[in-house]
């Protein structure tokens, strides 16, 4: 079952060479259960900071983090979370069902994790029939995304965390397989929480796109999406979609309605 997610003045500070970087300053974010939230935020502003808390990969240093009703140490024990990182991760000696099956090798009989799949219908759900038993080196970067989708769902988590997933991909992969991503995530009932440089994909994905300001990052803007689903790629010519666009965009350069930029907020000089 889909779980919501309810981050709440989550910060973290990390000690660097004697310093303290502020990696993440007062975040707070909710997402509804089968939602799909994307964050979106400059370089550095602890996005993936933010993932890696909500997973249980690292701590928060102050604040609260709630999937469903449970802290993030208790989802991780419970493999209610999948995670998706920017890099597909995947061991070259093992064959793409392999590597889907990973997690059910590791967490063995003793889960009491009754919601999985088989990698063979994960293998159908993200198109790879017939490369059941090619090697990751054998794959584009695209197919080997697809099996780390994949195996980040073979537990049937209850919330599934992505870490710019396609950011290496082109921009025609990249669309595809943004596609791809939301049939996935209606057919597999699960939360979904996307990190994304792009303020279309963020758009085209989301229900609500959560702006980050820059370091030391805080949520600074929440931009509901009012387009229907199933999303369309016609849907990126519509005006709903341009005007979400803008708004998301204002937020991220604090620009104002006479189009200049906030300067003294720190946005960037360059605007398009
Ligand atoms: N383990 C760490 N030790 C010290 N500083 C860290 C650590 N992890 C992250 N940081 C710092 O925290 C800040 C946020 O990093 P994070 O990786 O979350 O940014 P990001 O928004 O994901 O950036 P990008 O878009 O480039 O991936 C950065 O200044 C980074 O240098
Ligand atoms: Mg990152």
């Amino acid at each position: 079952m889909p779980k919501d997610l309810t981050v709440k003045d989550a910060s973290k500070w990390f000690d660097s060479r004697g310093q303290q970087v502020i990696a993440l300053d007062r975040a707070s974010l909710s997402l509804p259960a089968g939602g799909f939230g994307a964050i979106i935020g400059p370089s550095g502003c602890g996005k993936s900071t933010l993932l890696r808390m909500v997973a249980d990969i690292i701590a928060p240093s102050a604040g609260s983090i709630l999937v469903g009703n449970e802290k993030p140490s208790t989802a991780r024990l419970e493999h209610a979370i999948g995670f998706v990182f920017q890099s597909a991760t995947l061991l070259p000696w093992r064959t793409v069902r392999e590597n889907i099956a990973l997690p059910l090798a590791i967490v063995g009989r003793k889960s009491k994790r009754v919601a999985r799949r088989t990698p063979d219908e994960l293998i159908e759900l993200v198109s790879l029939q017939g490369f059941e038993d090619a090697l990751p080196a054998q794959l584009s970067g695209g197919m080997q995304q697809r099996v780390s989708i994949a195996r980040a769902l073979v537990l049937a988590p209850d919330i599934l965390l992505l870490d710019e997933p396609f950011g290496a991909l082109d921009e025609i992969t990249r669309q595809r397989m943004n596609l791809e991503l939301l049939r996935i995530w209606a057919e597999s009932s699960t939360t979904a929480l996307l990190v994304t440089h792009s303020i279309d994909e963020a758009v085209f994905m989301a229900d609500s796109v959560f702006v980050m300001s820059p370091r030391p990052g805080r949520i600074s803007q929440v931009v509901d999406v009012p387009l229907p689903r199933p999303r369309t790629l016609q849907m990126m010519s519509s005006k709903i979609f341009f005007d979400t666009v803008n708004r998301v965009r204002e937020g991220l350069y604090g620009i104002d309605a006479q189009g200049t930029a906030d300067l003294a907020a720190g946005a960037p000089a360059v605007v398009q």
